[in-house]
């Protein structure tokens, strides 16, 4: 299956993306991480999926017992090693999380940065996937954009665009959260309801949360 963050927006070029010049888009970036961070003990072995170059890793590096992100592009993951070399508890590793393959369990799972979408897929697949990876009382985020973020989501992709990163936004189609490119990338976003949904589906304990009104997460906790 294509995967355009595979084949086009991948290594320095996804770099790129999170070089915003957005105050906002700092801030919503730097909220959701720092969320996650709030719910740490310092003690926990994490789980990122989708990790790209290792933005997140780096950031959780202090917070966490150890974290491990994945990524399907080989090209962001080798910009990965070097971008968190200097993590001594960290590493970063190309796999697919469609076919997750560790020894070990984690007690937390990390999909952020609307991860849901990015990973294609079916979403309660991809949360199943997360959900296997977690020790019993362990916990899964996974955030997507609240509706509230869709004018400052539109100008942070315009300057993706501007700035050759994304192919041309198709204006017809781009509506009700989602983005689409003339070039053939695409992002969902995921309702409050739709993740209850999802959440209920999942047979864990569940919330849901909005963050700085620009993440909604989505979190769920092992009980078995
Ligand atoms: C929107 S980026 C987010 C990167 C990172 N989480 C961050 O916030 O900086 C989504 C990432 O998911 C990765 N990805 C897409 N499909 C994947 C898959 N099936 N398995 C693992 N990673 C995947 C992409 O290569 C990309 O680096």
């Amino acid at each position: 299956m294509c995967n355009y963050y595979r084949q086009n927006l991948n290594s320095t070029k996804l770099f790129q993306v999170y070089q915003t010049k957005y105050p906002r888009i700092k801030r919503y970036l730097n909220e959701e991480i720092d969320f996650v961070c709030r719910n740490l003990h310092g003690n926990e072995k994490v789980l990122e999926v989708g990790a790209g170059y290792g933005r997140v890793i780096k950031k959780l590096a202090p917070f966490s017992a150890s974290v491990v992100g994945i990524d399907i592009s080989e090209s962001t993951v080798d910009l990965g090693k070097d971008y968190i070399k200097e993590c001594m508890n960290c590493n970063i590793q190309v796999m697919d999380v469609y076919n997750l393959a560790f020894d070990e369990e984690f007690d937390v799972v990390l999909c952020l940065q609307n991860g849901l979408s990015a990973m294609k897929g079916q979403p309660m697949h991809l949360i199943e996937q997360c959900i296997k990876a977690l020790t019993p009382g362990g916990k899964a985020y996974f955030s997507t954009y609240s509706p509230k973020f869709w004018k400052h989501r539109m100008t942070w992709f315009h300057e993706q665009e501007a700035n050759g990163l994304l192919g041309e936004i198709d204006l017809e189609k781009t509506k009700d959260g989602t983005i689409v490119c003339k070039d053939g990338f695409s992002a969902i976003t995921f309702s409050e309801d739709t993740l209850k949904e999802l959440g209920e589906e999942s047979g864990c304990y569940y919330r849901i949360e909005e963050v700085d009104e620009s993440s909604l997460f989505l979190i769920l906790e092992k009980t078995e």
